[in-house]
């Protein structure tokens, strides 16, 4: 497939159209980003653990009903997405204090949010992707009533299945992060990706990390830890 195929260049992933309406190409990228650019690096092997671990996620949330743009995996860093309109938001859901929670609201890192925080922040490289309420969406017009209800609704139901799916698993899902997009025949559906760079999950017994605030804070290399985090899922999906 040529360059002019390309749509979209993003930080983790490129997408490319196809000769399918309607259908476009996902790829992982190795590149690894924090503090929204500030700090970046290749990582071997970073694109086809989360390619793989995301396919795991999507497959159990579709599932248990949850729309997805997820098509088919045509190889280790690249599969069909359903084409979708996204809504410019990062929808952030927090069982655990942790980040930028624990700076805004100067929790301890750890104190479990009991139902949980649901948090919008809103997609815009210039604004340094500010978070916003209801009202801000409303007002930019960035999703209907019920729109953002049914993505509220959504992520709650996604984060029910992935905290048991993770527990099984030995870990803490601490936040995450989700984009949903609107398709051509108007149904929503989580695209984007679920992988430990937009998510915390922590060892139920060490509590230590096993995601990307390994690269944001230095600690080391990472992929031993989303190594360990799909050989968990694996374990749980072929038992
Ligand atoms: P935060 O504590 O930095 O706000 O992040 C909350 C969760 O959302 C964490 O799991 C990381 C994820 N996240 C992203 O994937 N992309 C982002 O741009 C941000 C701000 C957070």
């Amino acid at each position: 497939m040529t360059d002019q195929n390309l749509i979209y260049t993003g930080k983790a992933k490129d997408l490319y159209r196809t000769d399918q309406p309607g259908i476009l190409k996902m790829v992982y990228k190795n590149q690894a980003t924090a503090g929204n650019g500030a700090k970046k690096e290749e990582i071997p092997g970073k694109g086809v653990l989360n390619q793989a671990i995301n396919q795991l996620i999507f497959t159990y949330l579709a599932e248990a009903g949850i729309p997805t743009h997820l098509v088919e995996v045509l190889n280790a860093r690249e599969e069909l997405v359903k084409e979708a309109q996204m809504f410019p938001l990062e929808v952030v859901f927090r069982n655990y204090a942790a980040g930028s929670f624990v700076k805004r609201l100067g929790v301890e890192k750890g104190t479990p949010i009991e139902d949980g925080v649901l948090e919008f922040f809103y997609k815009a490289d210039a604004l340094n992707d500010p978070f916003i309420n209801d009202d801000d969406i409303r007002f930019l017009q960035v999703a209907t009533e019920a729109e953002l209800q049914e993505i509220k609704a959504l992520t709650r139901r996604i984060n029910t299945l992935l905290v048991d799916l993770f527990k099984q698993a030995g870990l803490i899902l601490v936040d995450f992060k989700l984009e949903f997009g609107r398709t051509a025949a108007g149904e929503i559906v989580l695209a984007d990706e679920f992988s430990p760079d937009n998510a915390r999950l922590w060892d139920v017994e060490t509590k230590a990390s096993f995601d990307k605030d390994i690269f944001r804070n230095d600690e080391g290399d990472i992929i031993p830890f989303y190594e360990a985090v799909l050989s968990r899922l694996e374990a749980l999906t072929q038992a």
